[in-house]
């Protein structure tokens, strides 16, 4: 009978965590989409080259804004609430953009979209981490980042089968079904019990503790809860508090870090990239793009089987190593005119072995840490901080990088990146805290007593 509790606690996590989870897919799929749709929006809609931007850009624009505003709405109405708003406007951006008649209002579509997005993008691993056991946080939280890479490979597949007929409309159009699978199985899941002892419903969060946990842990884990939540404030100038600066610092530095890196080049510019580098079919080019997709895929379900056990700093600086030498070499196949036959080969490999690095450790390290490390009352605001410093470096990248290469050159871009991924490793090294196997309350308590993050 208990052992029956213990795995049915244990199910239930998981299909409250997959659910979740379709908001990471959603983020995947529409920032994965745009790459094929584009192509067919630009003919129809006879787009200069800086509406085609605009309509490409749209949609982190809106993620922006969804991540400014989706802080403090998560703290006040709860987390599951809120991604169930999230669910009905992520339809409504993508029947929006799907019926567009003109570029104004798939504009308007695409930040309405990128506004579900970006709230998304911070509060389903906010969700899952705040009703993970200790032991598989690190996992079930990273699933999320499982699902971004699945939807950015999915939407490329999409693309690919609608390529022939130019039916961009189905492109967006489709969204709806996980937009709608997500809103519905969000109706099955719980309240954060977390996010309710913070409002005071302690005896809500104990009926929901029951469904995730097996009982002897209950009361336990709960009384730990109500500790941490006695001693929050709850507003947005606690994010300066001293006791939280480090907290901060790591959590913004790793949101540029992540973006600056380089990592959306690739996944918005691939094709590009590789005919850089010779390909001269378009095809092709498109295809290497899929296998760089699923390499992506691949080494985000290894970090996830690594991540609870050797633990976060270790698997970054990892991580991070394997980008920076990727990109140096990157660069350097740029460089070297004498590669000029092979380049297209060596681009194809040098570049999975970069995404494979960054899925193993960036990508879904940056989510999980912000997750882990915030006192509860505030941990809204502060992941919505972190988040918008992702998605405007997002932007920024996404917006620069095509001038960069032609201001100082492909090789100079990729080495710059590799140069940034240096600086990443050293701040990683130092100021990276390591959360495995620790309650959230632990490590609200470490940045409480003053300790160096390495402490922890
Ligand atoms: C990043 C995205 C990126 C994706 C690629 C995420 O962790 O935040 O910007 O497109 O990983 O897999």
């Amino acid at each position: 009978m208990k052992n029956k509790t213990k795995t049915g606690g244990k199910r239930f996590v998981y299909l409250a965590t997959s659910i979740s989870a379709l908001g990471g897919m959603l983020f995947g799929y529409d920032i994965g989409v745009i790459s094929g749709a584009i192509l067919f929006i630009k003919q129809q809609f006879s787009l200069s080259s800086g509406m085609e931007e605009i309509v490409v850009s749209s949609v982190l624009l809106g993620c922006l804004v969804g991540a400014f505003v989706g802080g403090s709405m998560a703290d006040r109405y709860g987390r599951r609430r809120l991604l169930i708003i999230t669910a009905v406007v992520f339809i409504l951006g993508a029947i929006g953009s799907a019926l567009a008649p003109g570029t104004a209002w798939l504009v308007a579509a695409r930040i309405v979209a990128g506004a579900a997005i970006g709230i998304a993008s911070f509060l389903a691993p906010l969700y899952i981490s705040e009703i993970a056991p200790v032991a598989i946080r690190g996992k079930l939280v990273s699933l999320n980042q499982l699902a971004i890479t699945s939807g950015i490979v999915i939407s490329y597949g999409i693309d690919y089968a609608f390529a022939a007929s130019q039916a961009w409309r189905w492109m967006f159009a489709l969204a709806v079904i996980p937009a709608a699978a997500f809103g519905i199985g969000l109706l099955l899941i719980p309240n954060s019990p977390r996010w309710l002892v913070g409002r005071g419903h302690v005896d809500q969060a104990r009926t929901v503790m029951k469904r995730l946990r097996p009982p002897e842990e209950v009361e336990g884990e709960l009384s730990e809860i109500q500790q941490s939540a006695a001693q929050q404030k709850g507003h947005w100038s606690e994010l300066l508090s001293p006791y939280l600066r480090v907290a901060m610092i790591v959590g913004v530095g790793l949101a540029i870090a992540q973006q600056i890196t380089g990592i959306n080049t690739i996944i918005y510019y691939g094709p590009t990239i590789f005919k850089f580098a010779g390909m001269s079919s378009s095809s092709v080019a498109i295809l290497a793009s899929v296998g760089v997709g699923v390499v992506n895929v691949v080494m985000t379900v290894v970090s996830l089987q690594l991540i609870d056990r050797i633990g976060r700093r270790v698997l970054l600086l990892i991580s991070l190593a394997g980008m920076t030498l990727s990109l140096f070499v990157l660069g350097l196949a740029f460089s070297l005119p004498q590669l000029t036959s092979s380049l297209g080969v060596i681009a194809v490999i040098v570049v999975m072995t970069y995404v494979g690095s960054f899925a193993v450790g960036m990508g879904p390290i940056f989510w999980l840490l912000i997750s882990e490390m915030y006192p509860l009352r505030i941990r809204g605001r502060a992941m919505s901080v972190a988040t918008v410093a992702n998605w405007g470096a997002n932007l920024i990248v996404a917006l620069t990088f095509l001038t960069l290469t032609q201001l100082i050159g492909k090789a100079a871009t990729f080495w710059s990146y590799g140069a940034i991924s240096v600086g990443t490793w050293i701040f990683s090294f130092f100021l990276v805290p390591e959360t495995k196997g620790k309650t959230l309350e632990q490590i609200e308590a470490h940045w409480r007593s003053g300790m160096l993050p390495r402490a922890l």
